[in-house]
């Protein structure tokens, strides 16, 4: 099955990973996830050879090293190649949503500041050393670095989608780090095994048109005791109210509920959590995710009302967002 994966029409080597789920006590999952890795890479994506060759385009690094700084995912080494062409390069990647990435001397300056919501996470104080943890719709890999760093066991990122998965590779072909793994799959193809000591799930569960089998899905997912990093938006507002927006929600066509922290809750206790803590709520600023040049579509400025920054141009309450840490009963 892996060799297959390696196929002329299909270039990318997913072969390291049998020895990954081995080393991490995750061969229960191995058959499945690599048949749906195989699957997957048997369906054309246009945009994947100019993908493909952008990560073969890039130069090698002498002494690479990866590190989470305060202010960026840091990629450190010696390489001849001028500024202007490594930009040129990493500009081969855009969108850069999820970040910030430091690649060298090139800052890539992405829509979001992923780090705020990462301190977010250490607010709450979780542990995540020896754990083995799953990001599910990691995006990029943003946080999958800052989990390694925090001494995790494994943590495996999961999403669909290839240029995200394309975009961890810039990073990961140098930094080789042994402890993560990134599956370009939806949580539909993770087999429910209880493999993992943690779960996150984070801007995700709006997007799931049933956000109870989402969690459900997740708990099947945990070991006993297991434990969930729940990020999501939520409404500003104390009682009990679900948003269910007909059209758009903040210029976003995918989005299906939104439920105070207190629907929220109940929903957690509804599928067999109990929540441990839970952050503040915190209203998404344009500080922390804003058109830049390495992702110049839309952003959050121009889906708020110019005349009323508590409102989305939808007429919808604006995002606030809430990190729950939760555990199975
Ligand atoms: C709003 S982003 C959140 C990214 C990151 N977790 C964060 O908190 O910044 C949602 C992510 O979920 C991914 N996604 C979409 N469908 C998915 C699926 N079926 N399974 C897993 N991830 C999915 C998207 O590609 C996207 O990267």
């Amino acid at each position: 099955m892996t060799n297959q994966l390696m196929s002329p029409s299909n270039p990318i080597d997913f072969t390291y990973l049998s020895d990954f789920f081995n080393r991490h006590r995750l061969n229960h999952a191995s058959r499945l996830i690599l048949a749906a890795l195989h699957e997957k890479c048997q369906r054309q994506h246009g945009d994947l050879p100019r993908w493909q060759q952008a990560l073969n385009d890039l130069p090698s690094i002498n002494q690479a090293w990866l590190k989470v700084t305060d202010n960026a995912i840091n990629l450190t080494g010696a390489s001849q190649t001028s500024t202007t062409e490594l930009r040129e390069k990493l500009m081969a990647f855009k969108p850069w949503r999820k970040g910030p990435f430091r690649f060298l001397e090139i800052d890539i300056d992405t829509e979001w500041d992923s780090l705020a919501k990462w301190q977010r996470i250490l607010d709450l104080d979780i542990d995540f050393n020896n754990k083995t943890v799953l990001d599910i719709g990691c995006g990029n890999g943003a946080f999958l670095w800052p989990i390694a760093e925090k001494k995790a066991k494994c943590v495996v990122g999961i999403d669909p989608m290839w240029l995200f998965y394309h975009q961890f590779m810039v990073f990961q072909r140098y930094a080789k780090c042994p402890s993560i793994a990134f599956l370009p799959l939806g949580i539909e193809q993770i087999p429910t095994l209880a493999l993992f000591d943690t779960v996150l799930s984070m801007g995700v569960l709006y997007h799931r048109k049933s956000p109870l089998d989402h969690l459900l899905h997740i708990k099947q997912l945990l070991k006993p005791n297991g434990e969930l990093i729940l990020e999501t938006i939520v409404l500003p507002d104390r009682q009990n109210t679900l948003l269910t927006p007909k059209d758009r929600y903040a210029g976003m066509r995918n989005v299906w509920m939104i439920p105070s922290v207190s629907v929220l809750i109940d929903w957690l206790l509804k599928t067999g959590f109990s929540v441990i803590q839970h952050s503040p709520l915190c209203k998404t600023t344009l500080d922390e995710q804003r058109q830049t040049p390495w992702m110049d579509f839309y952003s959050l400025n121009q889906f708020l009302d110019k005349h009323n920054d508590a409102l989305t141009v939808e007429g919808h309450p604006a995002p606030y967002r809430v990190i729950i840490h939760a555990k199975i009963d």
